[in-house]
């Protein structure tokens, strides 16, 4: 077994297929999973299941945990590991709270936030659906948008967490977001987008799907993969609520998505070997 496997270099190394090395995989410079817990840092994904019992990690907290709809911090780190570089300039256009801002802070990426009900001293007040940024500028972008008007944020009116996911206009006005993200995005970068589902008096409503299919049908983004994100924390999560979803049979949310796209770099991917058709056989 290759000696960085046996030292357990990164978390689920034991997940590598047999005789693989970490130079193969492009993860040998991350540290060990010893490293990570001593520094209460989070583990790096692998998989497309992601499940947190806690909302932050180390000494610092990351966005305020008391903050109602606040992001579990380790989703951000783990997309700013894959997608970003020392420097590099990340923003979150609905930072909330600022989970964003501190954990790019303390991972040495460049951070700009906006929500227009700021909870973070460095978080500017605006509208997302003007971002004040130039065209092709940003080199990642997650945001934790609305998913419905199940959580009250503020009162302001330009709140898009006011309007019900079961109207089209909730889904105009996350486009004119998306619309935004796409034109700050450098071409080729990564965008992350946390959405939920939505169950509300006896009526299912495919927020994900609606917001996926938006993004990648309407605004033109590049599918990179689908995360589903365990809710632990949610208030549903009580013996109250469980007793009620067995009792009038309907479930409880279980999972977000986080959609991971990137705007096109324009490069096609062009085959050299085209298969030659061997016609004889069809004749
Ligand atoms: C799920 S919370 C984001 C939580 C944040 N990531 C954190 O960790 O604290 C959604 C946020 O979207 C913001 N929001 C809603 N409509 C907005 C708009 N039009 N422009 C900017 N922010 C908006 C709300 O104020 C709320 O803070």
């Amino acid at each position: 077994m290759p000696k960085e496997i046996k030292d357990k270099k990164v978390n689920q190394a034991s997940l590598l297929p047999l005789g693989s090395t970490l130079k193969k995989t492009g993860l040998e410079g991350k540290k060990t999973l010893a490293e990570n817990l001593k520094e209460d840092k989070p583990p790096f994904e692998t998989t497309t299941l992601w499940d947190y019992p806690k909302q932050s990690y180390g000494k610092k907290p990351k966005g305020n945990n008391k903050f109602q709809g606040v992001t579990p911090a380790f989703i951000i780190w783990n997309m700013i590991q894959r997608y970003t570089k020392p420097g590099d300039l990340v923003v979150d256009p609905m930072a909330g709270s600022g989970t964003t801002i501190d954990v790019c802070e303390e991972e040495g990426r460049r951070a700009i936030g906006y929500d227009v009900n700021p909870q973070h001293p460095k978080v500017i007040k605006n509208d997302s659906r003007k971002i004040p940024l130039k065209d092709a500028s940003v080199d990642m972008v997650f945001i934790d948008s609305p998913y419905g008007d199940n959580v009250s944020y503020s009162d302001d009116p330009r709140d898009i967490g006011k309007i019900s996911a079961e109207s089209q206009r909730f889904y105009n006005e996350l486009e004119k977001v998306a619309y935004e993200i796409y034109r700050i995005l450098k071409p080729g970068k990564v965008m992350g987008w946390l959405i939920g589902d939505q169950w509300v008096k006896r009526k299912f409503t495919p927020v994900g799907f609606k917001v996926y299919e938006m993004l990648m049908d309407k605004i033109g983004f590049e599918p990179i993969d689908l995360v589903c994100v365990t809710r632990r924390n949610q208030s549903s999560n009580t013996g109250v609520w469980h007793y009620r979803a067995k009792k009038f049979n309907f479930f409880l949310r279980g999972f977000k998505y986080l959609i991971l796209a990137k705007k096109p770099d324009g490069k096609k991917i062009i085959s050299k070997r085209v298969p030659k058709i061997n016609w004889k056989r069809y004749k």
